[in-house]
């Protein structure tokens, strides 16, 4: 029996020569009378390969001539070196099976012409068929890239012992606002989808003391952005007796911990992709500086952009700031009334509040946002009717100050949107298999 060989295996050369069986679908396919081309993808590549009917059982020859692309087969061949084909390795066919057949009534409906004509900018065509787009090479690319960025993340916390924490879906009260909660019916009452695990890891806090999570929030987007989401992957920390700073260290050094596991693990990837990888060298290299809010709104009204101070940043504001950054910014000090109860108000001129937003570079703009919290009951019972929020749905929260209050900290990182940056996507749609907005829920 032939041994099944991954194709990134064959093209490694270490079986040039030997006769091995592979398993795979077919990317494309060419024949004339005589012979066949084909090129096999799976999950580690492509491999040109060539049936000579000479070489063959006929009927074998036969049906490998008729399979349509996108048809799974099992091949059985020679692995020979061949500096012309791609990967520098070619098969030579000796038997092949057809194991799950393509109908001719009903081809694969994404050709490689449609996809080189929508690279990047994805028709409502692909969105549609997401499902079949996911084989792609573009977005296989993207999705090994994404799952490097998770595992990036899980190893940053872990190494610095935090503790993994879950907190729950289904929620009775806002964190991010209003305006963006999903609201689901709850056996006769209403409830929300999370918009953040922040509260429920707070009320943990002075159990754990350093708690990390990956999980997704839920926002009620109705703009259709290109970094908007309706669902989307939320890495959020927490740490007792951490201040506003403290916390942007570990923001910052998360950021860069990805950018070089990217870097040593998807270098290749990313090149596929047409990213430079000297840019993100330096963005796993080079600090960070900070910047206050008020010194943004200078700087942007300086150029020209239209902004009154005390209005949050948004994304066409962070665009035009962005554009020129040669590595990410962290904005902090944001006034009180642009951000939420939860952050903690500047000893030093309660106008503002202990926060920050880091803003990626390119244009991409906000990747996180984080900081203090409110943490003595006082403070936070005057905030929140400050706000004219109900007190009833963060009673338990209330708590967490009542019991033992302690300075802490944290911030939420939007995955896809950091995916979307370091690959350089032209949307944060590239970089999720089943992108969710207020048009989508299908497939
Ligand atoms: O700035 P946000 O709203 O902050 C919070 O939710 C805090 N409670 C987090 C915390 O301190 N634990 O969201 C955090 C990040 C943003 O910086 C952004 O990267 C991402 O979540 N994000 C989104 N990503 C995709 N689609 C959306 N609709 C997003 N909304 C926020
Ligand atoms: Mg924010």
């Amino acid at each position: 029996m032939a041994k099944t060989l991954w194709i990134s295996d064959i093209q490694s050369g270490s079986f040039t020569g030997e006769v091995i069986e592979l398993q795979g679908w077919i990317k494309r396919h060419r024949s004339s009378g005589k012979i066949i081309f084909m090129t096999i993808r799976d999950s580690t590549g492509e491999i040109q390969c060539v049936a000579k009917k000479a070489d063959m059982n006929e009927e074998n020859f036969d049906s490998l001539k008729n399979a349509l692309i996108e048809s799974s087969v099992k091949l059985t061949g020679l692995v020979k070196s061949d500096d012309r084909a791609p990967g520098g390795h070619e098969l030579t066919i000796s038997a092949g099976l057809i194991i799950g057949a393509v109908n001719a009534q009903n081809p694969f409906p994404i050709t490689e012409s449609a996809m080189e004509q929508t690279e990047g900018g994805e028709t409502e065509f692909l969105l549609d068929n997401r499902h079949l787009y996911l084989r792609t090479s573009r977005m296989t690319t993207m999705l090994k890239i994404r799952s490097t960025i998770f595992g990036s993340i899980h190893e940053y916390f872990r190494k610095r012992d935090f503790i993994e924490y879950q907190a729950p879906s289904f929620v009775a009260g806002a964190v991010e606002g209003g305006s963006t909660l999903f609201e689901v019916p709850y056996f006769g009452r209403k409830a929300y989808l999370t918009q953040s695990w922040q509260l429920y890891a707070e009320a943990a806090m002075p159990a754990l003391e350093r708690l990390y999570t990956i999980a997704p929030s839920f926002r009620a987007e109705k703009s259709r952005t290109r970094r908007h989401l309706t669902e989307f992957w939320h890495a959020e920390m927490e740490i007792a007796w951490g201040g506003n700073e403290e916390v942007m260290e570990h923001g910052e050094a998360l950021v860069r911990s990805i950018a070089k596991t990217i870097l040593n693990e998807r270098s290749d990837e990313l090149e596929s992709l047409g990213r430079d990888l000297n840019l993100i060298s330096r963005y796993a290299d080079s600090p960070y500086p900070r910047m206050r809010y008020d010194e943004a709104v200078e700087t942007l009204q300086g150029m020209g952009v239209e902004i009154e101070w005390g209005q949050d940043l948004d994304y066409s504001k962070e665009k035009v700031l962005t554009k020129d950054f040669d590595v990410p910014h962290f904005l902090t000090h944001y006034p009180k009334i642009a951000k939420p109860f939860y952050h903690r108000p500047d000893p030093d001129d309660e106008k503002y509040v202990l926060c920050h937003d880091l803003l990626a570079p390119e244009g991409y703009g906000e990747i996180i946002g984080g900081g203090e919290r409110t943490w003595s009951e006082k403070e936070i019972l005057e905030r929140i009717d400050e706000e004219g929020t109900p007190r009833e749905p963060y009673e338990f929260y209330i708590d967490i100050r009542r019991y033992g209050g302690v300075p802490h900290g944290g911030f939420g990182m939007g995955v896809e949107r950091v995916c979307s940056w370091l690959s350089g996507a032209d949307h944060i749609r590239e970089v999720i298999p089943f992108p969710r907005d207020s048009r989508r829920v299908t497939p």
